[in-house]
């Protein structure tokens, strides 16, 4: 499908179908995170999960933190103006362009999804500040390199690209390997740009996780991959992660005062693509 520029016509202005009998992952957080965009579906496997596994509604929420500390970071101490943000969810607080535009206005974010229902919402991911651009692009992270060409189309990649993959690599399967198209994603971009990544842990915590996890791979139309920490360090192999490293999503720059006990099951890091 064709994706749209700011206040362009495209997609956003086409009837868009989608199943809403099955639970889709994006839906499902929206419901974890106070969302009102989800269906009788997504709320049943959201509070079966829930059930299953008390923690996950801070960790979506810490995770949901997470994507504004870093952009802050990458915005504000980075100095990086053009972020890929793949995997964007269905838009609530702290978007990012909103976070980044706060701090540069001319930052220029391009949105990728693939769950028709965001598509349906990339109106309010398309508001940019005039002095900066955003772009919504439907496409699927498991082909990079479409999804590298259409984003060419709003952001130079002469220049660096914070790439954003926020709770969204652990619904790719190992048969399509993920650490591949990370590999892909960071090849396309050039020294001095970041990746950044949050992903569910495996070996934090608990039964109950796993539990949730089986679940919820039984009614969601993406299966669920929790991985250990060094199966996520690996997405960073070449490049430089900044302070605190690869930590748990509590440990990363906690604001003075942060719960630092907090449950979250979360892997999070961001790092530095360095000269060769
Ligand atoms: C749990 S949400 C995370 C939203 C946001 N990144 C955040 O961290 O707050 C995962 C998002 O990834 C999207 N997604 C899952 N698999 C995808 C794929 N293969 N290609 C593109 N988007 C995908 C889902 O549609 C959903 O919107």
């Amino acid at each position: 499908m064709a994706w749209d520029h700011q206040n362009g016509a495209g997609p956003v202005d086409d009837p868009v179908l989608f199943d809403t009998s099955v639970a889709h992952c994006a839906r499902v957080y929206d419901y974890w995170l106070g969302g009102k965009d989800n269906f009788a579906a997504d709320r049943a496997a959201a509070e079966q999960a829930i059930r299953d596994c008390p923690d996950i509604v801070p960790t979506a929420r810490a995770n949901r933190w997470f994507l504004a500390r870093s952009v802050q970071f990458l915005a504000a101490d980075a100095g990086i103006r053009q972020f890929l943000d793949i995997g964007t969810g269905i838009p609530t607080g702290n978007n990012t362009h909103e976070v980044a535009q706060a701090i540069a206005p001319g930052s220029r974010v391009v949105y990728v999804d693939n769950d028709p229902l965001v598509l349906t919402h990339a109106r309010a991911l398309l508001a940019s500040h005039p002095d900066g651009a955003t772009a919504y692009e439907e496409a699927d992270l498991r082909d990079p390199e479409l999804l590298l060409d259409r984003a060419a189309e709003l952001l130079d990649f002469r220049r660096p690209v914070a790439v954003l993959l926020l709770a969204i690599l652990h619904h790719v399967d190992d048969e399509d390997d993920p650490h591949k198209i990370v590999t892909t994603l960071m090849n396309a971009v050039p020294p001095g740009s970041y990746l950044v990544v949050s992903h569910p842990a495996s070996d934090i915590g608990s039964e109950a996780a796993a539990k949730m996890a089986e679940n919820l791979n039984e009614v969601m139309a993406e299966k669920t991959t929790a991985r250990d920490h060094a199966t996520v360090a690996r997405f960073f192999d070449g490049l430089e992660l900044v302070a605190p490293g690869l930590v748990r999503v509590s440990d990363w720059r906690p604001p003075a005062g942060a719960n630092a006990g907090y449950p979250a099951a979360i892997w999070v890091g961001v790092a530095r693509k360095q000269r060769c």
